[in-house]
């Protein structure tokens, strides 16, 4: 087999075998076959596209690429969530702690933001003392004992991805749906749950901008991830505004704190609740997605997710104290507000321009190489709908350096659309797929 061959037989529209599949992706992974080489294919594939039956080959071959976590001596049914990437996205720090609070497992394994989009790992990094790279051994018994842990993705999960998402980075092939498919399941198939809820973010702010594309997209994460034995269920949520007011890092944990006392921004609520609904329903402590719903809003209601949010924060080395002082975490030292201009209503607030005053107030990286200031961010006063008169804080920049926030402060105005007319609403779940 060489690669000229797969080259070329994928540029005629043909059909790749499991045989062409794992030699590509075995001989990139060892570094035997060039950049060149599997740039030119990923191109073809952007192309000619590739059938389910390619694309699950492709995901399986990436996810066995490195390890594959079993997480047998987790009791119960694991169930992993994922998002697609969303701007101001910390539903992770809300539906671990209610599904956990329900009896289902949450082993997660995040990664870290990169460009206008936002990581887990480095949000949970705000408070102080977090570790989010233990031992497995200890994650596992934090798993058994609290019921959530979530992790930092190590290296030696899908390595295949690695390189090929950097090469689909500096090639424009990222926007290909087998491509996302298969870099983002083969990551969730080879981290050891039994469930997978993915969100898949429509909007914007995201990398689907319409509902049939991310319908397509949603579909075949489903169909790829039904097919390597998982219980897989994906939820298309709108991305056309960011979610909740907080965007950046402790700010970010402070607003899931709040979400899990009753006080949360609307968006964030329903959201979470949504997720969480499913996760206990795909881990089997619910038999419908609505009694999971209910099960979720009890746990919030009583009090029972938070101590699981506590527990969870204490379980990996951090300070819950934080919990009911905010000001333990990084504190900023430099802000500016961005006031409306004219009278009106907020008809829209671009995300992709949100999340990149947030990256640029140094909440986020630009390369991997970055150091990310843990108090910067973007808080949004004013969302979607809401009535503004001229003078208003639309947002509020902050950080430690004030050239970066002045840049933020620039970029988190052009986000913003007033007009005369007070803009319909749009629902934030648009479709469940199972
Ligand atoms: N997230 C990923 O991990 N991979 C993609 O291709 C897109 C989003």
């Amino acid at each position: 087999m060489n690669m000229v061959d797969i080259i070329l037989k994928k540029r005629e529209g043909g059909k790749l075998s499991e045989d062409e599949i794992v030699f590509f992706i075995e001989g990139y992974t060892d570094g035997s076959i060039p950049d060149y080489q599997a740039a030119a294919l990923l191109m073809t594939i952007y192309f000619k596209g590739m059938d389910k039956e390619e694309t699950y080959q492709l995901t399986k071959a990436m996810k066995n690429s490195g390890d594959v976590i079993d997480l047998s001596s987790i009791k119960g049914i694991k169930v992993d969530k994922h998002s697609t990437g969303g701007v101001g996205d910390k539903t992770t720090l809300v539906v671990g702690p209610l599904a956990a609070a329900c009896g289902v497992p949450v082993a997660k394994m995040s990664g870290r933001g990169l460009g206008f989009t936002g990581g887990t790992v480095d949000k949970m990094e705000s408070i102080p003392g977090f570790k989010t790279s233990i031992e497995a051994k200890a994650f596992i018994e934090l798993v058994n004992r609290v019921g959530l842990s979530v992790i930092g993705q190590t290296a030696h999960i899908a390595p295949a991805d690695k390189k090929i998402y950097a090469l689909r980075d500096v090639t424009a092939t990222v926007d290909n749906l087998s491509l996302i498919t298969s870099s983002i399941m083969s990551k969730k198939l080879a981290s050891g749950s039994d469930a997978i809820v993915l969100d898949v973010k429509c909007g914007n702010g995201a990398f689907m901008e319409n509902i049939e594309d991310a319908t397509r997209l949603g579909q075949l994460m489903v169909d790829i991830g039904t097919s390597d034995g998982k219980k897989t269920i994906a939820v298309i949520t709108d991305m056309s505004q960011p979610l909740g007011k907080a965007v950046g890092n402790s700010n970010e944990v402070i607003e899931a704190i709040e979400t899990l006392k009753g006080n949360g921004p609307e968006d964030i609520t329903e959201l979470s609740m949504t997720l969480a609904g499913i996760m206990i329903f795909a881990g089997e402590k619910a038999s419908s997605m609505e009694e999971g719903h209910s099960m979720a809003k009890e746990v919030m209601d009583n009090g029972k997710a938070l101590e699981k949010l506590r527990l969870f924060i204490e379980g990996q080395g951090g300070d819950s104290k934080v919990m009911d002082d905010y000001s333990l975490f990084p504190q900023y030292k430099e802000k500016i507000d961005v006031l409306a201009t004219a009278d009106g209503f907020v008809w829209s607030i671009g995300a992709r321009s949100i999340g990149l005053a947030s990256q640029h107030s140094g909440a986020g990286r630009a390369t991997k190489e970055d150091q990310i200031d843990l108090s910067a961010g973007i808080y949004i006063s004013k969302k979607v709908g809401d009535k503004v008169t001229k003078g208003d804080v639309l947002v509020s920049v902050y950080g430690m350096d004030r050239d970066k926030i002045e840049k933020g402060a620039k970029e988190a105005e052009k986000a913003f659309t007033i007009t005369q007319e007070k803009p319909e609403r749009t629902k934030l779940i648009i479709k469940i797929l199972e």
